[in-house]
């Protein structure tokens, strides 16, 4: 087996604001949703749902302390100062690309002001220029879990069509500050994540409604704000500047049914469709029916202004990109069955997969399945934005040997590898957390990702220096040859076992 990524392949790594940052009060920063996410020792770290739960009493007590313990994310890794040695390890790795995400509240601390604030502008243009120099190409994620809190308090969210505005406000600014050195734009992260964790996504605070159903519709309603200013927004990205490529961001949790039984069969379809629906209405402009339905079937009331249902039409992505954890499994007997956690999911367990420290189903086909299966349906370039393993990594002597995350990365290459062979067009992979960052649900610093390790501790304790882990020099070695070292690697193996058995 050969190599068959393009030469233009965009290897590379993703971070996002609120977890790598930090200086959450600096250069006029406001508060994000982010920012009152509170590390919880006292919850089980699978326990997704208590994990990413914040209640309003969680929220004032937030806000009323300058706390960074327990409040992890205000401060990050410090990337906010530490980037340019940040971007020479990058560069050393031979990253060709850096997805990172821009702070919504360094640029509108409050999310409803008219005029940006220029210290949070000047930053990024710092970052970029760094970026650029450092010729790695910035992939750019307009809102990953970081809106303003101030709109969640004052405006109750994405419920309120207001806050269509004030994002495309942002988003305008942003392309016209930044589209000199970006090219590549997602508009909203995982933005299948609204029901599973409101609060971050659409800052729905579910104790302020009366019961489920009345929580439920005003996800819907804020996701169709969400949908419309992704429109918007791609419709002012390419009038802005005609090169500038819009991708729509989706979290794919593949499921298998459990077994060859048609009602195990449907129940993973159900499950693969309800994951594509929000892609589908970024690439097609328009609600599936099957959504459409189920509204009606319960109740449930989404209200769209005149000329909504153009804009979605008009204003369609130029690529998909998505986030890669792991698989799941569905079966009519579930209840009976043992689970395993997830990324923001629980499902039955896999017998044939491994699982990672938290629980996550490790599945390497499940991702050349995927590719496969999104671009038959999609026909528009695909881009693995994130993916990687979260693991308890051990400094010795300021070393990590991480072969679990070169293993990881060789087999889920090789897949990547195989779709292209396959006829799958895809630009280019962006591993999740390429330097440790705090993690997204569990706030914690010692779920660790990154070719990179940062010496912090869930408490926030540690140097802050960065050291190279094993997977570092690995990856190094395959951006270098273009993934032609995952097969060459192989057939050393082989050797030495040859050697060995002889
Ligand atoms: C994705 C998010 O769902 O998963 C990231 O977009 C997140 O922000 C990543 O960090 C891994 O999840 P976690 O909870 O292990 O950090």
């Amino acid at each position: 087996m050969k190599s068959y990524f393009p030469k233009d392949f965009l290897w590379g790594g993703a971070i996002a604001a609120n977890q790598a940052e930090g200086a959450w009060n600096v250069g006029g920063k406001g508060l994000s949703v982010a920012d009152v996410a509170k590390y919880k020792p006292e919850t089980d770290v699978k326990d997704y749902v208590s994990q990413w739960h914040v209640s309003p009493e969680q929220i004032e007590e937030a806000m009323a302390t300058d706390d960074d313990v327990f409040f992890p994310k205000r401060h990050g890794i410090d990337f906010y100062h530490r980037y340019e040695e940040d971007l020479a390890l990058f560069k050393e790795m031979g990253m060709k690309s850096l997805r990172i995400s821009i702070a919504w509240t360094r640029l509108f601390p409050n999310g409803d002001e008219q005029m940006p604030n220029e210290e949070g502008i000047a930053y990024y243009h710092r970052l970029f220029k760094a970026m650029r120099k450092n010729q790695i190409e910035p992939i750019v994620t307009l809102s990953h879990y970081e809106m303003p809190l101030y709109l969640v308090n004052t405006y109750d969210g994405w419920v309120s069509r207001a806050v269509v505005e004030m994002f495309t406000r942002y988003a305008e600014t942003c392309f016209k500050e930044y589209s000199q050195y970006v090219n590549y734009w997602l508009t909203f992260n995982e933005i299948d994540s609204v029901f599973r964790h409101p609060f971050t996504t659409v800052g729905v605070v579910e104790e302020k409604y009366p019961d489920k159903k009345s929580a439920e519709e005003a996800i819907y309603q804020a996701l169709h704000h969400q949908f419309i200013a992704s429109s918007i927004a791609t419709k002012l990205a390419k009038r802005i500047d005609a090169a500038n490529q819009i991708g729509c961001m989706m979290t794919r949790t593949l499921a298998y049914p459990l077994t060859s039984n048609p009602e195990d069969v449907l129940l993973a379809q159900q499950h693969n469709r309800e994951n594509y629906f929000y892609a589908d209405v970024q690439v097609f402009g328009e609600y599936p029916q099957f959504v459409k339905n189920y509204w009606i079937e319960n109740g449930i009331h989404v209200e769209m202004a005149p000329g909504d249902e153009e804009i979605l039409k008009l204003y369609t992505v130029d690529f998909v990109s998505f986030s890669y954890y792991m698989s799941m499994i569905k079966s009519v007997d579930e209840d009976h069955m043992e689970k395993v956690g997830g990324n923001l999911v629980t499902s039955v367990k896999n017998p044939y997969l491994d699982i990672s420290e938290w629980g996550w189903q490790i599945d390497p086909i499940g991702l050349r399945i995927s590719l496969i299966d999104m671009y038959d349906r999609y026909r528009l370039p695909l881009f693995i934005v994130e993916s990687g393993i979260g693991s308890l990594d051990e400094l010795v002597d300021g070393k990590i040997h991480d072969d679990y995350r070169i293993e990881y990365f060789r087999n889920h290459f090789k897949e990547v590898n195989e779709a292209i062979k396959s006829g799958v067009e895809v630009m280019g992979y962006t591993t999740w957390g390429c330097i440790d960052i705090v993690s997204a649900s569990t706030s914690q610093m010692t779920k660790r990702y990154g070719f990179i390790y940062v010496d912090l501790d869930d408490l926030g304790k540690g140097s802050y220096n960065r050291f190279k882990k094993d997977s570092f020099n690995w990856y190094q070695t395959v951006i270098e040859t273009n993934g032609e070292s995952l097969y060459e690697e192989i057939q050393t193996e082989k050797v030495e076992k040859t050697t060995a058995h002889s």
